[in-house]
């Protein structure tokens, strides 16, 4: 049965998160905000603001929601668009959501017997919704849900997904844009992903834990994302070690159940921020992020000459760590190469490229990740920055002088890196199509104005 979506004018509402993004008083629902954000450069970041959670942390929790029928409270989920897409979904297949006063949402599955398909109109949308796969296969046994397409950055893959489900005893098929995937119960396994990836060790983690017996992970990512994801879930009563290595082992249970569960501090929007401060002679303390989470980029940045001071998690009065970049009096030049955690991050590339435009000195910036994600540099060009490519390598000569020009933003992570060119460029930078940047930065020109930027969303 093929799912109606209700369209943006019914009764989306319950859908929506606590807070949306507002534009002149207007509630924003789905639709995407055809808002531009203006930014007058050159100006500098001073100021302390408080990390969102984590898109990419809450996204899986929100999935792993669906592995019980009892309650699952789960703090700082940020109210961007990717989640709110999540939260629709996950309404679909019969998760029930409702914002507590304490801020916390409190998700409950239904029956097993609600509907199981993750339909196209919405999987299009976020690719992240394939995260359904693995706890709807482990509880319910059954699972349709569209194969998320290409997207601006890659191809994106998600065989490996389906060959580790298929490793834990699942018929997998792929007909007509789906794939389908039937168990009566997934059965312990030993199984190695071919390349660490994110999305397929969070779906055979969420799928592992309702197993019978034991399951091996080998060769799995690492990211902080994935040891909170294993939090969430020994929380509801799995039984999980050595999340954030390469190798995961699961024990099996007959069932989970409720958990509160406080989602992670965003490292990449920390970071974006940081990054800033560093390009615009500023001072920027991110509050409620962890330095361990950020150890690649805060070396790149002392090395550069910026001064980095920080607390761990817990430490003092910082209960969820807190970061302090200052500008240093010279930006040197350095280069750097993208990798899987414990690396240095895809999602901070781009921003880091944008940096390098006002470093002192030649850096080469190589993406080993994604086969597409410099569609930020012709337009950094189109603002002045001198910047060449060759395949998964660009060459960028620092020191440019930025000017303001109408960029476009292509995908999440270049629309940050325009934001931050235009910070720095002489003039009005209009970037447009920002919906981009909704997606998992939570009201990015508040947090900048409260960092002292002339910058101001337009509809
Ligand atoms: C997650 O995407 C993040 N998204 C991405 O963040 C992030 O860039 C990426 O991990 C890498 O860190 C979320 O967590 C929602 P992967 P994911 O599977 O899981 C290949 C952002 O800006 N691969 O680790 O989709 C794949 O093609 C977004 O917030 C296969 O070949 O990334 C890629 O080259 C963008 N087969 C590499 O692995 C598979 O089955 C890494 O992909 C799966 C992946």
């Amino acid at each position: 049965m093929m799912l109606v979506i209700p369209s943006p004018e019914v009764g989306l509402d319950r859908y929506t998160p606590r807070r949306t993004a507002r534009s002149r008083g207007r509630t924003l629902p789905y639709e995407l905000s055809m808002d531009k954000l203006h930014i007058h450069g050159p100006c500098r970041l001073d100021g302390t603001i408080r990390a969102s959670g984590a898109k990419n942390a809450a996204l899986p929790c929100l999935a792993a929601t669906l592995l019980t029928d009892e309650p699952v409270a789960l703090s700082r989920v940020p109210p961007v668009r990717d989640l709110a897409t999540m939260r629709r979904l996950l309404a679909h297949l019969g998760v029930e959501s409702e914002d507590r006063h304490d801020g916390a949402t409190v998700f409950r599955a239904a029956s097993p017997g609600s509907l199981d398909e993750a339909p196209y109109e919405l999987v299009k949308t976020m690719r992240a919704s394939c995260l359904v796969l693995g706890p709807l296969t482990a509880r319910r046994g059954h699972a349709r849900v569209s194969l998320p397409g290409g997207c601006a950055i890659g191809v994106r893959p998600i065989d490996q997904h389906l060959a580790g489900l298929e490793a834990l005893g699942a018929t997998v098929r792929l007909e007509h844009g789906y794939v389908e995937t039937r168990a009566k119960r997934l059965r312990g396994t030993r199984f190695r992903f071919s390349v660490p990836t994110v999305g397929g060790t969070e779906n055979l983690l969420m799928a592992a834990v309702l197993a019978t017996g034991t399951t091996v992970l080998e060769n799995c990512a690492r990211e902080p994302e994935i040891v909170d994801l294993a939090r969430l879930l020994s929380a509801m009563g799995a039984r999980i070690s050595g999340a954030g290595s390469s190798t995961i082992e699961i024990e099996g249970v007959d069932r989970l159940g409720a958990a509160e569960h406080p989602v992670i501090a965003d490292r990449i929007e920390a970071g974006t921020y940081l990054i800033g401060a560093a390009m615009t002679q500023g001072d920027v303390t991110v509050d409620g992020s962890d330095p361990a989470d950020l150890a690649p980029l805060l070396e790149a940045l002392v090395e550069i000459g910026a001064q980095v001071d920080s607390l761990p998690r817990g430490a003092g009065d910082a209960p969820d760590g807190r970061i302090r970049v200052r500008a240093g009096e010279r930006l040197g030049a350095r280069d750097m190469t993208t990798a899987p955690h414990p690396g240095f991050p895809t999602d901070l590339q781009a921003q880091y490229q944008a940096l390098m435009t006002q470093a002192e000195g030649i850096s080469h910036v190589r993406e080993t990740v994604f086969e597409n994600r410099f569609q930020h540099v012709p337009e950094l060009v189109r603002m002045g920055a001198r910047i060449r490519t060759r395949g998964s390598v660009a060459r960028i000569r620092g020191k440019a002088r930025l000017s303001d020009a109408t960029v476009m933003a292509t995908d999440l992570r270049a629309s940050a890196c325009l934001v931050l060119a235009g910070l720095v460029a002489e003039g009005t930078t209009i970037v447009d199509r920002i919906y981009h940047l909704d997606r998992g930065y939570e009201r990015m020109e508040l947090k900048l104005q409260a960092l002292g930027a002339r910058v101001e969303r337009v509809g």
